[in-house]
């Protein structure tokens, strides 16, 4: 084995970490080396900035629990959810395109019925979301399920609001025969990502947007389909620039178009109170014969 000089250290690093029979863990370390030695050639830390470093990533780990997961909240800020997500769900032109899922989904919501709001006794404008879900070409998909959750309109998702027993702004929906849907809720609104952490330390450190703007989240699955993990953001928001976690797509921000006391709603009830639309129709890519179960 060669000894080391400054000048020869990633090279020789990288020839001992090739000695690996598994393809892709060898090209994922020779990958860690390359970019991680060209970071800190880049950046040239003292040894107190390392141990600094250490010692932040320490207290990462140490915030995580089955409840909290302060890592995944570092791949957000630093954009690489999304990549991860762009990646692995790249979807032709005219197909609904898919954003980050978050930390705040809760498996088996309850099922609703078409029309059935989702949102009794929260806080918040009325808000009915109307749209099809079809296939690219323009097939309905009829029984595609609708997994939804967001906040209140306080900006409190089910996890925040430990003083409610049982489920709160999350619901199952399912397409129509015909594609459509209907779901009533209450109107989402801005809010900040956790910042009682490492990464709220980091980013108090910035003059970067802690906030993430007005949306709903959405999973959608239909047999033969590709599932899509999206959300609906509100158009005219203050952040919709400024995503924390960089999770706005153009095609995904929708308006929530404002109604007054008296109108008739999508589901045909005359309202005494004012309320918003939003239309969207969620279009599916089909998978390929092979793929799919
Ligand atoms: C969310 O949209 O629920 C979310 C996503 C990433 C970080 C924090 C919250
Ligand atoms: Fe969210």
């Amino acid at each position: 084995m060669p000894y080391v000089t400054e000048k020869t250290l990633t090279d020789v690093v990288r020839q001992r970490w090739s000695d690996i029979p598994d393809a892709r863990l060898k090209q994922v370390m020779q990958a860690v080396v390359k970019h991680l030695h060209a970071f800190v050639r880049e950046i040239e830390p003292t040894e107190a900035e390392w141990a600094t470093a250490i010692d932040f990533l320490t207290r990462t780990g140490q915030m995580c629990d089955e409840k909290r997961q302060e890592f995944i909240l570092m791949s957000d800020v630093l954009g690489v959810s999304m990549l991860v997500d762009a990646i692995n769900h790249r979807r032709p032109s005219g197909a609904t395109p898919s954003t980050v899922e978050g930390p705040f989904h809760v498996p088996n919501a309850p099922a609703f019925a078409n029309g059935a709001n989702m949102a009794v006794n929260a806080p918040g404008i009325p808000c009915f979301v109307v749209g099809k879900v079809s296939g690219l070409a323009g097939e309905p998909v009829a029984g595609a399920t609708l997994d939804l959750w967001q906040t209140d309109g306080d900006g409190l998702y089910e996890a925040q609001r430990p003083e409610i027993d049982g489920v709160w702004m999350r619901g199952l929906y399912r397409a129509q025969p015909d594609g459509s849907y209907l779901i009533r809720t209450v109107a989402p609104i801005a809010y900040t990502i956790p910042m009682d952490g490492t990464i709220g330390e980091l980013m108090n450190r910035t003059n970067l947007s802690h906030m993430r703007p007005a949306h709903i989240h959405f999973a959608l699955k239909a047999p033969g389909y590709h599932g899509l993990v999206t959300h609906l953001f509100q158009s005219g928001d203050k952040w919709i620039e400024h995503d924390a976690v960089y999770g706005v797509k153009e095609p995904l921000i929708v308006d929530f178009k404002k109604f007054p006391a008296g109108s008739k709603a999508p589901s045909g009830e005359i309202m005494n109170e004012p309320f918003c639309v939003v239309n969207y129709d969620f279009v599916l890519e089909r998978q390929a014969q092979a793929a799919a179960a």
